[in-house]
Formats: structure tokens, sequence, C-alpha cells
């Protein structure tokens, strides 16, 4: 097992985003502050609505911040232009979206080559895509359209896509949320082996503890906000891991309570 490098792979600096809706504005990320190493495996908590998606789509170059910058390896995405930056995000990004957002009209097999397809780096060799089909247990649904694939079978096609064209970052929005214990489980399994034998940096939201227990960090937003982070080797298992973070959540909502 390799130790990740010193070198940030991706460095988020002071950002913040706002969204209009309508006379008001929300503000979706506050200041937001984090390093992530090559080879860390991170996990991002906190309440609906803390900006968990909104961080992961602009750490991904999806959503222009109103200030701030993300880095990925040195390049400084906002420098980028949008032409470039897709170019970048298609190499070097796999994002596994919170609503899949697959391609209602293609099938399963045809979603996840989309990233290589769209690259020209469709050479024929469908051999990986089948160990990845087969890996993910959507063998015998390879065929079908998403609207044939129950919301568990959508979801691992949206993890396949996201990590078929070997990209070094993958950021996975709550990538378990539709799956039973025991698939979702596998799935971290996956993305544990992809961080630690080939150094993807992984970056996973979630609710579940259960989730959270494989990452080697856990990061909590709060209003937008890091509210704080603290490493998982610290708890024996999950349940004193989610202890510790219905601690945190608690003690935030008091201090705000006290003003
Ligand atoms: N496109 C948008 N337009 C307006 N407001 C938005 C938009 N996207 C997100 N928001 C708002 O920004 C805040 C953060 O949203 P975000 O989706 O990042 O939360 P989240 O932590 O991912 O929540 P969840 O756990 O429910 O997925 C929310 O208040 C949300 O309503
Ligand atoms: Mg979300």
């Amino acid at each position: 097992m390799n130790e990740p490098s010193l070198a940030p792979t991706l460095q988020v600096e002071r950002l913040s985003k706002r969204f209009r809706q309508g006379p008001s504005s929300i503000e979706a990320l506050r200041d937001v502050q984090l390093t992530i190493r090559r080879g860390e495996f991170v996990v991002v908590m906190g309440a609906s609505g803390s900006g968990k998606s909104t961080l992961l789509h602009v750490m991904a170059g999806l959503t222009r911040p109103n200030s701030g910058t993300v880095a990925v390896d040195g390049e400084d995405l906002s420098a980028m232009s949008d032409y470039r930056l897709t170019l970048f995000r298609r190499r070097r990004i796999g994002l596994v979206f919170q609503a899949f957002n697959l391609i209602p009209t293609l099938s399963a097999r045809d979603n996840v080559m989309l990233p290589l397809l769209a690259d020209g780096r469709d050479h024929g060799d469908d051999r990986r895509l089948d160990d990845l089909l087969g890996q993910l247990g959507l063998q015998q649904r390879a065929h079908h359209r998403p609207d044939a694939l129950s919301g568990g079978e959508q979801q691992r096609v949206a993890i396949a896509r996201a990590i078929i064209a070997d990209p070094s970052i993958i950021l996975a929005d709550e990538p378990t949320g539709s799956l039973d214990s025991v698939t979702g489980q596998g799935i971290c399994r996956l993305l544990q082996e992809l961080c630690k034998e080939q150094q993807r940096t992984i970056v996973v939201v979630t609710h579940e503890p259960a989730v959270a227990v494989w990452g080697e960090r856990i990061v909590v937003l709060k209003d937008g906000r890091v509210l704080t982070e603290f490493p998982t080797s610290r708890f024996g298992d999950v349940h004193a891991l989610a202890a510790h973070y219905q601690d945190i959540v608690t003690a935030a909502s008091a201090a705000e309570a006290s003003g």
C-alpha cells in the first residue's frame, strides 16, 4: 500500500457560492477551505441543505463559485475557459450525481460508455466495460434503459460511468443512497480499492455512518461552512463514529440556539 503523496490534489481556497432565488439569495458555500491529498478518501457529511452537493459541483468545475478557487494538481479551474474545463473534467474527474443524471434514451451500457466515447477513447475494448458492469452486478441489465432499471441499478450505472475512464479524482454524491446495505458496502470497498491500489482521490458525500467509516477523514459542513473535520481512525466502530458525529451536530445546534 502506498502512502498518499504530500502534494495536494484538490486545493479549495475560501470558496463561496451564492444562489439567487428571486429577490433573495442563499449562501450555499461560505469561505470553505479544504485540502485533499492524492490517494486520500475523504467523506463529507452535514445536514440536508448544508452545501455538500454544491461543494462537489464546484470542485468538479461544473458550477463556478462567486469567490475563491479550486485548484486540481495546482491548476486553477477558474482560470480555464469553458472548453478547457470540459476537457479537463472529462479526463481527470469522475462525478456521481446525487440524482444520477443518466441519459434516458441510452442503455445502461451506453450511459457507462459515454465518457470514453466523448473523449474518443472507445477503442472497441469491451472487456473493461463488461468487467465493471459485472463487478457492479449490472451485467443482466446492460441493455436496459434507465426507466427500466431500479433506483439502485441506476445508481450503480452512475457509479460505473464515473469510474470507467479512470479519472484521478472521483467525487460521489451519496453514492449508496439507493442501495441496500450489502450492495452499499460493496461500493465502498470498490472505492477504497481505487484509492489504495490506484492512488485515486475519492470524495464521498454521505449521511450514513456505515459509509463514512470507510473514509480516512470526515469533513462536516453546516450552513455552507466547514464546521469541523476529524480522522476516522480514532473510532473503533461505526457506532462510535455515529455517536461522535451526533455530538458535533448537537453541540453546533446548541451553540447556535444560545446565540
Ligand atoms: N441551483 C440552485 N438554485 C438555488 N438554490 C440552490 C441551488 N442549488 C442548491 N441551492 C440551495 O443551496 C443550499 C445547499 O444545497 P445543496 O444541494 O448543496 O445541499 P446538500 O447539502 O447537498 O443537501 P442534501 O443533503 O439535501 O442533498 C440549499 O439551501 C439549496 O436549496
Ligand atoms: Mg446534496
